[in-house]
């Protein structure tokens, strides 16, 4: 049996609806007051567990799923062995850099040496401003790092961009883009080889149904 490890958060519900075009119903994990962790498709062909979207990967790489639904933002920050199959196309955001409006950063290159970056991304952050061999001080925060530019804890940030509320609604600009992210799916690399359980096939259903989408 295909197990295939899910991301809690924005991408389940279009990692479900694409697993239910090609027959594999999770739509249980959608239930209000659900808290099943793992679950077996009605007809009893595969299982998904359900994982924090920064927890897809080991999951994968370890094994225990054989297939996984990641963001490229994740995949990129983790660096997993893992096979990036499928981009998915939902999901979309992009990795951005930010500073206070009123501040006077326009680009990356115009903050000051050595000043502070808050990002949950602190491998992307410091990759990225390696290549500008522009050294700054990685500050890691799990979250709300809006914060760190309001508070005057760091000059910039390195987060997601989706929609641009958040930055808008805290007085944030974005100045650099680092790299666009869509959802990806993921497999265990050994298992996609030896095509265990028919993985082979569920990875081109899935690839069909992404190349000609169900109108909806
Ligand atoms: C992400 C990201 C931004 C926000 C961007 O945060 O870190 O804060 O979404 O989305 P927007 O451009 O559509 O406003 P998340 O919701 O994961 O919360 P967190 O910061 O607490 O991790």
């Amino acid at each position: 049996m295909i197990t295939v490890a899910l991301p809690k958060g924005a991408l389940l519900k279009d990692s479900i609806r694409l697993l239910q075009a090609i027959g594999l119903d999770f739509s249980a994990f959608l239930e209000v007051g659900n808290r099943q962790l793992q679950i077996t498709d009605p007809t009893n062909t595969a299982r998904a567990l359900l994982v924090r979207n920064s927890d897809v990967s080991v999951y994968v790489e370890y094994g225990q799923a054989q297939l996984g639904v990641v963001g490229y933002d994740v995949l990129r920050e983790k660096s997993a062995n893992v096979a990036q199959l499928v981009d998915l196309g939902f999901g979309q955001c992009r990795m951005s850099v930010a500073v206070k409006a009123s501040s006077p950063y326009r680009s990356s290159l115009e903050l000051p040496l050595n000043g502070r970056v808050a990002s949950k991304f602190v491998r992307c952050a410091h990759d990225y401003f390696q290549s500008l061999d522009l050294p700054v001080e990685i500050i890691p925060l799990y979250g709300s790092v809006e914060l760190g530019p309001i508070t005057g804890m760091s000059e910039a940030i390195v987060d997601l961009v989706a929609t641009g509320n958040t930055l808008r609604e805290n007085g944030l600009i974005e100045i650099d883009v680092l790299f666009q992210s869509t959802a990806r799916l993921i497999a265990h690399p050994l298992s996609y080889r030896l095509d265990t359980d028919g993985l082979y096939n569920c990875v081109e259903q899935i690839r069909k149904q992404v190349s000609q989408p169900v109108a909806t």
